[in-house]
C-alpha cells in the first residue's frame, strides 16, 4: 500500500531502442517466433502500438490468440504492459484462447475500445514456425492502414515501455482478477460468438438436417475453432462426435499447417473424396477465420463458395431481407459480379486485405465480403469468419434440401461458372520475386495487342483502389493482364510470408457454357496458365517449374 492506502503500483519502466522491420503487413505483424522471442522485440512492438493509438490509459480492450506456442508468454506480458499503461479493463478468454472472428465480437459486444490478436494465421506454429500479433479497432476490425502507419512509426522513436513488476494472473479460470489496478476478466471464449450464431441462422433447420443423417466433418487442424466447433456442431446443434476432428488447440497445431487448402487440410480431402464420404466437409485456419468448403468428391473454391453464399445467403433468418451487396478483393473471381448483377445490387473490387472491407461494412453497404484466400464474412463482425461460413453453408443446405453439388451445379447453370485457380510459388530468394514482378510492372504499358499462349491481351494495369467511404487512395495493389474471352492473369507478391517472398498468380476465365462446367480448372484454365506463365516468365526468372501450391 501507499502511504495514502491505495495500492501501491509496481511498473518498471524499461528503457529501450527502436528494433527496426516492425512494420505491420497484410495482416498485423507477423514473424518467425524466434524473432518475437528476442529481448524487447515483443514489448516494444505492443509500447507501439499502445502509443501508436494514443496511449491506452482508461481504455478497455479484448486479448487472446489462437493458441500457438508463446501466446502464453505474450498475453501475460501484453497483460502486465496493458496494467502498467493505464488501461481499465482488458478482457481475455481462458487461457489466452480466442479465434479471430470471436475477438472481433468481444470488441464489439462490450464496446471495447480494441484488441490485441495473437497469430500468424494459417502459417505455421511452434518455436520454429512463425507468431505475429495485430490491434484491432473499436469497431472490431483490423486497423486501418492511417494506425498501423502510426504504429510502425511509434515503433522507430521508441526509447522506453511500461511493464508492471507483478505477475499476471493465471488465465486457466474463468474469473476477475486484479492487476496493478487494471481489472482482468478472463471468460470462456465460445460462449458469446456461440450465442451470435444462434441469432444469424435457423439452428433448429440445421439440426433437423443432422437428424436426418446428413453427416458433416469439421477439420479444425488442431488450431483455435476446435473449441468453437464441438459446442456449436456437436452440443447445440447434435452433430455426431465424430463430425469434429483434430478439435484440440496444440502450441504447434500438432505439427501441421492450418491452412485450409486442398494441399495443407489433405487429410479432410481424403475422407471427402472416400466412398464413404460425408455429405458436407469444412476446415479452418489457425486463428478460425478462413473456411475451405467441400462436398462429396467436390473442392468449392473460396471465390465460388462467395458467389454461393451471396446469392443464397437469404435462406438464413438474418439475411432473409435480401442482399444490400458484395465486395471482393480483386484477385478474386468475378463470379460474385454475376450475382451482384442479377440481383440489382452494388458490387465492390477491394485490395486484398480484410480491413478494406471496414468501411462499407460500417456504412452498411454491404451485406457479404469474401476473399479468393479462403476468407467469407458479413457485418456480423469485422472480421472474416470461417464458422459462419460453415454455418451459412449448412443453414442453405438445411433449407433447400440440395446437396452441394447440386447447389454448385445450380448456380453455375444461372449464372454461369469462372474456372479459377491460384498458383503460389513459396519461398523464393526476394530478388528474383521482384524481378518477376517489376519485370511485369515495367512490361505492362506494352502488352495490349500482343499474343500470349494463343490468348489476347485487351489491357493490363496495376490495381490503385479509393475507397468510396473515405476516399482514401491505396496504390500498387497487384498487377492484372486481361485477355479476351473474360480470361485474367493477377499477379501479386504474398503480404503475410515471413521467409523469402512468395509470388501468387491467379488464374480466371468465365464459362457460361452449361455443356463445358464440369471440367477440372487445371484443364478448364490451361490455356490461360500458360499464357500467364509466358507473359510473367516466371519459370525462367525463378528456375521454378511448377507452383508449390495450387488451390
Ligand atoms: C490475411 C488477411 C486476408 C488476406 C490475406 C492475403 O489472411 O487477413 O484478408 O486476403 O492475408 O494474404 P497474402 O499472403 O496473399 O498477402
Ligand atoms: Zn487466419
Amino acid at each position: 500500500m501507499g502511504i495514502d492506502g491505495t495500492p501501491k503500483l509496481a511498473i518498471t519502466t524499461q528503457i529501450t531502442s527502436p528494433i527496426t522491420g516492425q512494420k505491420p503487413g497484410t495482416s498485423g505483424l507477423r514473424k518467425q517466433t524466434t524473432v518475437f522471442m528476442q529481448p524487447h522485440y515483443l514489448e516494444n512492438y505492443v509500447q507501439a502500438i499502445f502509443d501508436g493509438i494514443g496511449g491506452v490509459q482508461g481504455k478497455t480492450l479484448v486479448l487472446g490468440g489462437d493458441g500457438r506456442f508463446f501466446n502464453d508468454t505474450a498475453s501475460a506480458t501484453i497483460l502486465r504492459m496493458a496494467a502498467a499503461n493505464g488501461a481499465k479493463h482488458v478482457i481475455v478468454g481462458r487461457n489466452a484462447l480466442l479465434s479471430t472472428p470471436a475477438a472481433s465480437h468481444l470488441i464489439r459486444k462490450n464496446g471495447a475500445d480494441g484488441g490485441l490478436i495473437l497469430s500468424a494465421s494459417h502459417n505455421p506454429g511452434g518455436e520454429d514456425g512463425d507468431f505475429g500479433l495485430k490491434f484491432n479497432s473499436a469497431n472490431g476490425g483490423p486497423a486501418a492502414e492511417s494506425i498501423t502507419d502510426a504504429i510502425y512509426e511509434a515503433s522507430k522513436t521508441i526509447s522506453q515501455y511500461l511493464i508492471s513488476d507483478q505477475p499476471a494472473p493465471a488465465l486457466d479460470t474463468d474469473g476477475t482478477y486484479m492487476l496493478d489496478g487494471m481489472v482482468v476478466e478472463v471468460i470462456d471464449p465460445v460462449t458469446d460468438y456461440a450465442a451470435l450464431m444462434e441469432t444469424l441462422f435457423d439452428f433448429n433447420a440445421i439440426r433437423s438436417l443432422f437428424a436426418s443423417g446428413f453427416r458433416i466433418k469439421f477439420d479444425a487442424m488442431h488450431a483455435a475453432t476446435g473449441p468453437y466447433a464441438r459446442e456449436i456442431f456437436v452440443n447445440r446443434l447434435g452433430a455426431t462426435g465424430d463430425s469434429v476432428i483434430n478439435d484440440t488447440p496444440l502450441p504447434d497445431f500438432g505439427g501441421g499447417h492450418p491452412d485450409p487448402n486442398p494441399i495443407w487440410a489433405s487429410e479432410l480431402v481424403a475422407i471427402m473424396s472416400a466412398p464413404d464420404a460425408p455429405d458436407f466437409g469444412a476446415a479452418s485456419d489457425g486463428d478460425g477465420d478462413r473456411n475451405m468448403i467441400m462436398g462429396r468428391g467436390l473442392y468449392v473454391s473460396p471465390s465460388d463458395s462467395l458467389a454461393l453464399l451471396a446469392a443464397q445467403m437469404h435462406l438464413a433468418p438474418a439475411y432473409k431481407d435480401g442482399l444490400k451487396g458484395i465486395a471482393r478483393s480483386m484477385p478474386t473471381s468475378a463470379a460474385a459480379d454475376r450475382v451482384a448483377v442479377a440481383k440489382g445490387v452494388c458490387s465492390f473490387e477491394t485490395p486484398t486485405g480484410w480491413k478494406f472491407f471496414g468501411n462499407l461494412l460500417d456504412s452498411d453497404m454491404v451485406s457479404i465480403c469474401g476473399e479468393e484466400s479462403a476468407g467469407t464474412g458479413s457485418n456480423h463482425v469485422r472480421e472474416k469468419d470461417g464458422l459462419w461460413a460453415v454455418l451459412l453453408w449448412l443453414n442453405i443446405l438445411a433449407v433447400s434440401g440440395k446437396s452441394v453439388t447440386a447447389l454448385m451445379q445450380d448456380h453455375w447453370a444461372t449464372y454461369g461458372r469462372d474456372y479459377y485457380t491460384r498458383h503460389d510459388y513459396e519461398n523464393i530468394e526476394t530478388e528474383r520475386a521482384n524481378a518477376v514482378f517489376n519485370g511485369l510492372r515495367d512490361r505492362l504499358a506494352d502488352l495490349p495487342g500482343q499474343t500470349f499462349g494463343g490468348l489476347k491481351v485487351e489491357r493490363a494495369d496495376e490495381f490503385n483502389y479509393d475507397d468510396p467511404v473515405d476516399q482514401s487512395h491505396s496504390a500498387q495493389q497487384g498487377l492484372r493482364v486481361f485477355f479476351n474471352d473474360g480470361a485474367r492473369a493477377v499477379l501479386r507478391l504474398s503480404g503475410t510470408g515471413t521467409v523469402g517472398a512468395t509470388l501468387r498468380l491467379y488464374l480466371e476465365q468465365p464459362e457460361p457454357n452449361l455443356q463445358r462446367q464440369a471440367e477440372d480448372p487445371q484443364a478448364a484454365l490451361a490455356r490461360v496458365i500458360a499464357a500467364a506463365g509466358e507473359v510473367t516468365q516466371i519459370a525462367a526468372l525463378t528456375g521454378r517449374d511448377a507452383p508449390d501450391v495450387i488451390s
